[in-house]
């Protein structure tokens, strides 16, 4: 199934995580028009706003292959609680996911919590807004 890959593909990207100030380790899958899943993990930086999430470059990753549309993404965090993106992430997933668009929200064992995108950013602000 679908989720399933991309749920473990999501939990197998945290192994790639640089986060050496925070210590927590996140891994993002978005899965393309295409079917194609792009990988991303958070890489922080010394100079602490300049890291990236997850998310975010998992999202380059499908923009720089030509993709422009989500159809499902998973995340993948540490910890007891939800790994659910971070605001900015929300909205960087909203330029190119409709408001159905399933999140899957992950621990290390797998799927914790199914999101929408409209369960998290409701009443959201995209590309339609500027037309
Ligand atoms: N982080 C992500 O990469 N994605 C999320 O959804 C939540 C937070 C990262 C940012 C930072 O490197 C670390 O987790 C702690 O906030």
């Amino acid at each position: 199934m679908d989720a399933d890959s991309t749920v473990a593909a999501a939990i197998a990207a945290r192994a790639a995580a640089y986060a050496p100030y925070s210590g927590f380790h996140v891994g993002a899958a978005v899965r393309g028009e295409s079917g194609t899943v792009y990988l991303g993990c958070n890489v922080e930086n010394a100079a602490y706003p300049e890291g990236v999430c997850a998310e975010a470059a998992a999202i380059a990753a499908l923009v720089m292959a030509g993709e422009r549309r989500i159809t499902e993404i998973a995340v993948a965090g540490g910890g007891d609680q939800l790994c659910t993106p971070c605001g900015g992430c929300r909205q960087k997933i909203r330029e190119f996911a409709a408001d159905s668009v399933p999140i899957l929200v992950c621990g290390p064992d797998g799927l914790r919590r199914r999101f929408t995108l409209a369960d998290l950013l409701p009443a959201s602000f995209g590309p339609h807004n500027l037309t």
